[in-house]
């Protein structure tokens, strides 16, 4: 049997830092409310000279790093990002061009927002199972402050910029125990960032960045997460007692916590990065897992429980034995 492991892990924060009382300057709303609301008490922009490309550039290096490999190793290139700089071509080969590699397969993931890492995740790890790939560098990566509308208190107090990488190897030992992977369509008008090529109806104006029911959203999330976190246990066939560490999507600290409790793990177990990132998309997971494995919490032969979940609907989980 091939499986894929995580060899290395990096991230890339912008330097500038907004907080919420920079945010009270603007908008009407006030750091008491969004810490209460949230957990989210700052987030990280780029700078006008960065891009998705360049934040994952950082990141990729960090991640080969850990990771003792070269670019010249990496056989497959994923990212997953919603916010690239082009349509085409994507953040996956213009990180070849930096790279100055070529050749081996290379592309973006755009369909599943916040779920778009743990798809990378589970789409590379079918390639290095089924032989075609040893080497593969999977990366979320996010310029969500690009796409917000700063006059809207109801989205762009939530999000902040970034990127992480992960390097996946194949081993005959797991590794990635399994990845699940869903999305429900239906739920599309709940959370939706429009491109300008998008059909006109009528004279009705295009609404501005993200748009987002953030209650509806809240009350799917924590549905489609319990239903997911328990098709996930028992395809690996593990008790929710054998996970050590939980790694979320960032989005909010209430959905986090109610995640813990339905899986009885204790706070200090579950790694929370929103705090000072706020909800970096498709790079939050493995911004997240790039921290909680620089800073020593997570140690290797831990078994992890990624979760994601975003616009479309899109959600996904992966089980990994780190
Ligand atoms: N400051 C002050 N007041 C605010 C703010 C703000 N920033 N934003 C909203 N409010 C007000 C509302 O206008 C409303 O006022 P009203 O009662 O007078 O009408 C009140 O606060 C309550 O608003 P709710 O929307 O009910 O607040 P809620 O507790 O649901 O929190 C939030 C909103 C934080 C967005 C929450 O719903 C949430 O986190 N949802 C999930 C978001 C999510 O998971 N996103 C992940 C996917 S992101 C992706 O895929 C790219």
């Amino acid at each position: 049997m091939i499986y894929s492991r995580i060899l290395g892990t990096g991230s890339y924060l912008p330097e500038r830092i907004l907080t919420n009382a920079d945010l009270e300057k603007t908008l009407d709303t006030s750091d008491a409310w969004i810490v209460e609301r949230t957990g989210i008490r700052s987030r990280h922009i780029l700078a006008d000279h960065e891009s998705a490309t360049t934040m994952a550039y950082d990141a990729s290096i960090r991640a080969l790093e850990a990771a003792g490999r070269s670019f010249s190793d990496i056989d497959l290139i994923i990212a997953a990002t919603s916010t690239p700089e082009n349509v085409f071509p994507g953040v996956s080969c213009l990180l070849q061009k930096r790279f100055d590699i070529g050749g081996c397969p290379a592309f973006d993931l755009n369909a599943s927002a916040c779920a778009g890492f743990v798809y990378g995740l589970g789409i590379a790890d079918q390639f290095i199972r089924n032989g075609s790939v040893k080497t593969a560098l999977v990366l979320g990566t996010e310029v969500m402050s690009r796409v917000m509308d700063w006059t809207d208190r109801t989205t762009c107090i939530l999000f902040g910029d970034g990127a992480g990488a992960v390097v996946l190897g194949a081993d005959s030992k797991p590794g990635v125990i399994s990845t699940h992977l869903h999305a429900d369509g239906r739920f599309a008008d709940v959370l939706y960032l429009e491109t300008s090529m998008a059909r006109r109806e009528g004279d009705a104006p295009k609404k501005p960045g993200l748009q987002m029911s953030g209650n509806s959203l809240f009350r799917q999330a924590v549905t489609i997460l319990g239903d997911l976190f328990d098709e996930t246990l028992s395809a690996g066939g593990v008790d929710r007692s054998a996970i050590d560490w939980l790694i979320p999507h960032q989005a909010n600290v209430r959905i986090i916590q109610a995640m813990a409790r339905k899986l009885q793990l204790p706070l200090e177990r579950v790694v929370m990065t929103l705090e000072t990132q706020g909800n970096t998309s498709s790079a939050s997971i493995p911004l997240a897992l790039d921290t909680a494995i620089r800073d020593g919490r997570i140690q290797r032969g831990e078994t992890l429980l990624l979760e994601g979940f975003g616009g479309g609907l899109a959600w996904g989980s992966a089980l990994i034995q780190y």
